[in-house]
């Protein structure tokens, strides 16, 4: 197979001085070793995490062009609340892009990355928004025959956090989940998945078009944040599923607390004795997303049995023993275009990334409106 001595490759770099720099980079065709493969990407795409390092939280609406002699450079102020996390990355140009699919066309020299060589592939492990990608053949998922590469694209991310929040949820001995911004393309993942495996989910949304759309997928409790009945719907759903345990990618504001205070209320024994204490349920909300960036505030009338705690992929999946993660992902491989299916509103190409209202309109993780980039 051919491969060429130079690709491209989106860049994000922050400046000290709190700009981010975004610019399509020319640079050598990384070189496997053993364990590792070469990708050509065909699809790659643009997921909320993605677009947190490709904009280091920098306003997309505001963002200017500017044109050097290695092409369009794409500039936006970081804000200044900011910056003390962008320390590490401060002046590197990073790689962008977690997760894409495309053919293998040079691999390292272990059986595992030989045996990949001119296969199509998803795989996971950066720099997926470029013309070539690096990765391990451990991170590279063989696409069932038929499936295009739109379809392999995203077949890490969320596949595996939806099914990592029903294997937590397991683990901690909870027997049911609340979900928020659950129309989300891993909320729709999670819905199919716990129809498929008769887990009680509430799905928490914040339209009533949302509402609609997961009802049209078969989910049975679905809550709107928007309803003035919202916090009454809440504890009803709750009741019926016996959640105890959610999933919330909003991170911030309120909600993180109403849904305790609904669990609270849930599973209060209307005959028991009061206790100024609250019950002795366990109830867990993780915050794995950062949709809305305001402190999250809780208002405790929720006892003492509590936990509010950050949830990550990678953490989760280094955690989890080799066949449990085997099967995920072979469960994955073969429910790639059902379950696990994504949609994509529009295919972008790198260089469109660098045009304005493309790159504003990719970074604006409203619901259905997933970007493709194919390089
Ligand atoms: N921790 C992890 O390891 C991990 C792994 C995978 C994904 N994630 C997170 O999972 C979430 C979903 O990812 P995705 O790719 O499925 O996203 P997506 O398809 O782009 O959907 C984003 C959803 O969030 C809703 N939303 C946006 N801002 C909101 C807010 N302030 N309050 C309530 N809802 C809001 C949108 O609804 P509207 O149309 O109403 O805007 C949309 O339904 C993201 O937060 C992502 O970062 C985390």
């Amino acid at each position: 197979m051919t491969v060429p001595a130079t690709t491209r490759q989106l860049r994000s770099l922050v400046t000290p001085e709190g700009q981010v720099r975004i610019s399509l980079a020319t640079v050598d065709t990384p070189q496997p070793r053993p364990h590792q493969v070469v990708v050509r990407v065909e699809a790659a795409p643009v997921n909320p995490s993605d677009l947190g390092l490709l904009l280091a939280l920098a306003d997309p609406g505001a963002a200017e062009v500017d044109d050097s002699p290695e092409g369009p450079v794409v500039t936006a102020s970081v804000p200044e609340a900011a910056m003390p996390s962008m320390r590490a990355r401060l002046d590197q140009s990073l790689p962008v892009g977690n997760e894409g699919a495309g053919t293998v066309v040079a691999a390292g020299d272990s059986p595992e990355a030989q045996d990949l060589l001119g296969k199509r592939v998803g795989f996971s492990g950066g720099g997926a928004y470029g013309e070539h990608a690096l990765t391990t053949a451990q991170a590279c998922l063989p696409l069932p025959d038929g499936a295009t590469a739109a379809d392999g694209a995203a077949s890490f991310v969320n596949p595996l956090t939806a099914l990592g929040m029903v294997e937590t949820m397991r683990r901690e001995g909870h027997t049911a989940l609340v979900h928020t911004a659950a129309a989300s393309n891993l909320g729709q993942m999670l819905a199919r998945v716990c129809l498929a495996d008769d887990i009680g989910l509430v799905n928490v949304v914040r339209r009533p078009e949302q509402a609609d759309l997961l009802r049209d997928l078969g989910a049975r409790h679905v809550v709107d944040s928007s309803a003035a009945t919202f916090m009454t719907d809440l504890v009803e759903a709750i009741r019926a599923t016996g959640a105890t345990m959610a999933f919330d990618a909003v991170g911030g504001g309120r909600l993180a607390s109403d849904i305790l205070n609904a669990m609270e209320v849930a599973v209060t024994d209307p005959d028991a004795p009061y206790s100024r204490y609250g019950t002795d349920v366990p109830k867990q909300v993780y915050v794995y997303g950062s949709l809305d960036r305001r402190p999250i505030e809780l208002r405790r009338g929720f006892g003492f049995s509590w936990g509010v705690g950050g949830w990550l992929l990678m953490p989760f999946l280094a955690s989890l023993p080799v066949d449990d993660l085997v099967r995920l992902r072979s469960r994955i491989a073969s429910e790639l275009t059902t379950t696990f299916a994504s949609s994509f509103t529009e295919e972008i190409t790198l260089d469109q990334v660098l045009d304005l209202d493309v790159l504003r309109r990719a970074a604006r993780t409203s619901t259905g409106e997933k970007f493709l980039i194919v390089p």
